[in-house]
């Protein structure tokens, strides 16, 4: 488990270098992440480059026993290559060309830039394939930060044709699936169909038409980054190649782009996060004050589990948040203790290394307020200390495998896309939807993997499917059989709605797995924050949100009715048991204490051990035997480690701290210090 930071030599002078490069050591920083955006020093002029100042700091990271992280360019194409290749840009939908500078002002799509991407990208291969001291590369920078994986250039719009080609026999096909004799909107050829430009209502573009330009969308980023990974693997295979995601981010399928790469990294901002989740208090709420100080624990563990789960195994942090950021609407500076704290919530979900966004804060352009480990003058900031602690505490632990969960999550990107082009309220969220039952087991202290269909469902006791909307025969088949064979299966509001094209079938959802589940959603209703929205289940009674459904058991055990509105005394939870295991079925959006009622159930049925409620904003975590217990609170908790051993911290946990315990994380009980 290791360290690092992101660097940026080019920011400062060279005889800076030096300095930053042996405090860097002296943290206990082990790689340095270089080169991201310096497109124009190491190609100031077309055809003429520039590579000797990034040798000379690779050279210095090595000399100080680190290893450097580099990474492709193309994030920011210089202004050059724009003026001469203005076809490049990147296109809005309502048809704007996006200007020179910023970053990501280009299309994925275009023949030119592929070629300039390759161009730039083999001349630094030749330039470090060999060189010992370069460890691996990142691919570009945030696939589709600031909005960028759509476009709508006539480049897209030639390459949306042919992927259509590519997966419907004929025009007629295609007009069939997507049902469009609704509105008029049959084509006659391939070469009609545009890309889903603005339209009188904009709201309401055609969803399978939406639905295939989103994949599309998503493969063309998964096809520009295999550029790069090819080009990086076949100069030198003892590269590791990875790319940084974000967080909760919609419009690129992570799975898919990360079956080219080594391991998933992603860019972690939990203040930032916890801002902009839907699930999360007001900032500027009560509640919302440790948002601002700590951000929110399940939504950044969520999104580690997120990236495990993509690289099928340890991932890395490649930015991880080293102080106050220019988040908004606020940018409070974290907690004491949160850069440590973080590092550790990340190593502890699975992460083999926390790097650091940046090691100093910049003196010039867009990102000044943006903070880091070392103030802009250059002294060390808290991050920094935080930073060396943390890297410290690694040096004492083991060496741990990053294992999987006996319970996971699916996540669907077709789902996720569909859901959202017909929400039926605002206040449908798909990452928030997930995170209810995220929250629940995580709040039980079990360690929950985040997996895509294609996982293998078989190594799971249980699996949760929330809104599964789009599924196609063979994956409900998949998780028919999952159950047959003793899996436990708890399907939520929306499951299979949709086959693969985005339509409702002829029979009623949730289609291909009624029959496992011995019953039928007859109606749903979305539901606004001031409507009376109650459930029986269980002997109790608990409210839901946002959404409702009611179900006609065909088979199945009815065993949660509503008991308000128009659908009172209706089926909303139900249960069938089929063949060794079974298949559930939660028709609301609970709100966190039916979570909490369902996911216990759920766990004695998959014969999993059922823990105490963790007090809030304390969580534990197990990798490969050890147990990570992060206290995100003010106040100390106290640990009782059961039959584990304390190996890191002490049995008093002070507020934003942690303890490592060897041992499993259901015999750990936590109490909160008066
Ligand atoms: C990340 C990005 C970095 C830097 C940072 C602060 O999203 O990868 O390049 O921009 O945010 O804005």
């Amino acid at each position: 488990m290791h360290t690092g930071v992101c660097y940026f030599p080019e920011h400062w002078p060279r005889d800076r270098w030096e300095t930053d490069v042996e405090r860097m050591a002296d943290a206990g920083i082990e790689y340095v992440r270089m080169a991201e955006f310096a497109w124009n020093r190491m190609e100031p002029e077309p055809g003429t480059y520039d590579f000797e100042w990034l040798a000379e700091a690779v050279e210095l990271v090595g000399d100080h026993g680190m290893k450097a992280v580099l990474c492709t360019p193309t994030a920011t194409p210089p202004k050059w290559l724009i003026d001469e290749y203005p076809s490049v840009r990147r296109v809005e939908d309502d048809g704007t060309p996006l200007e020179f500078g910023s970053r990501r002002h280009y299309c994925y799509n275009s023949p030119i830039y592929r070629r300039e991407s390759r161009r730039i990208i083999e001349r630094m291969v030749d330039r470090f394939a060999g060189n010992e001291h370069v460890a691996g590369w990142q691919t570009d920078n945030e696939f589709g930060c600031h909005e960028t994986v759509r476009c709508y250039c006539e480049n897209c719009t030639t390459a949306f044709r042919s992927w259509l080609r590519e997966r419907y026999d004929d025009i007629d096909e295609l007009n069939d699936e997507w049902g469009n004799a609704f509105w008029s909107q049959e084509y006659n050829s391939f070469a009609e169909v545009d890309l889903p430009g603005r339209t009188p209502a904009n709201e309401q573009q055609h969803p399978s038409r939406m639905l295939e330009y989103q994949r599309f969308s998503s493969d063309s980023v998964v096809e520009y980054n295999r550029l790069h990974v090819d080009i990086l693997r076949d100069a030198d295979d003892s590269w590791f190649v990875t790319h940084n995601f974000m967080g909760d981010f919609e419009p690129l399928d992570a799975f898919d782009v990360t079956e080219d790469l080594d391991f998933a990294a992603w860019d972690s901002y939990p203040t930032l996060h916890g801002q902009e989740a839907p699930d999360t208090p007001d900032p500027d709420s009560e509640a919302g004050a440790s948002i601002q100080r700590v951000g929110d624990p399940d939504l950044t563990g969520m999104n580690h589990a997120l990236y495990r789960g993509a690289s099928d195994g340890a991932f890395w942090v490649m930015e991880n948040q080293s102080g106050d950021i220019r988040a908004y609407p606020y940018s409070a500076e974290p907690a004491d203790g949160m850069m440590r704290l973080w590092a550790h919530q990340a190593v502890a979900h699975g992460a083999d290394t926390v790097s650091y966004f940046r090691w100093r804060r910049c003196t010039f352009g867009q990102e000044q307020y943006w903070g880091a480990l070392n103030n802009y003058d250059g002294s060390p900031d808290r991050g920094v200390v935080e930073a060396t602690e943390a890297a410290a505490d690694f040096d004492e632990l083991p060496d741990l495998d990053a294992t999987s969960g006996d319970v996971a999550l699916l996540i669907d990107y077709d789902s996720m896309w569909a859901l959202h082009n017909e929400r039926h309220t605002p206040d449908f969220d798909y990452w928030a939807h997930i995170r209810a039952y995220y929250r629940a087991l995580r709040a039980r202290g079990v360690t929950v993997d985040v997996v895509s269909t294609a996982a293998d469902f078989d190594t799971y006791s249980a699996i949760v499917t929330p809104s599964l909307h789009v599924v196609d025969d063979d994956l409900a088949g998949r998780l028919a059989d999952y159950a047959a064979d003793g899996g436990e299966l708890l399907l939520t509001v929306r499951t299979a709605t949709k086959n693969e094209y985005d339509r409702f079938r002829d029979e009623l959802a949730p289609g291909p797995l009624s029959d496992a589940l011995g019953a039928r959603i007859e109606q749903h209703e979305s539901l606004a924050p001031g409507l009376d929205t109650r459930v029986r289940y269980d002997g109790d009674t608990y409210d839901y949100r946002t959404w409702g459904e009611w179900i006609q058991p065909e088979g199945a055990t009815v065993v949660g009715q509503h008991e308000s509105g128009v659908g009172a005394s209706e089926s909303a939870i139900v249960r069938n048991e089929h063949g060794e295991g079974h298949v559930a079925y939660v028709g609301v959006w609970p709100e966190s204490a039916l979570a909490d009622a369902l996911v216990v159930a759920l766990l004695e049925r998959a014969g999993l051990p059922v823990s105490e409620q963790l007090p809030e904003n304390v969580r534990l975590t197990e990798r490969d035997g050890h147990t990570w217990v992060t206290n995100f609170r003010e106040e100390d908790v106290s640990v009782d480690p059961g039959s584990g051993t304390i190996i890191l911290g002490e049995e008093t946990v002070p507020g934003r701290d942690l303890a490592v315990v060897e041992g499993p994380a259901h015999e750990i009980a936590i109490r909160v210090e008066q």
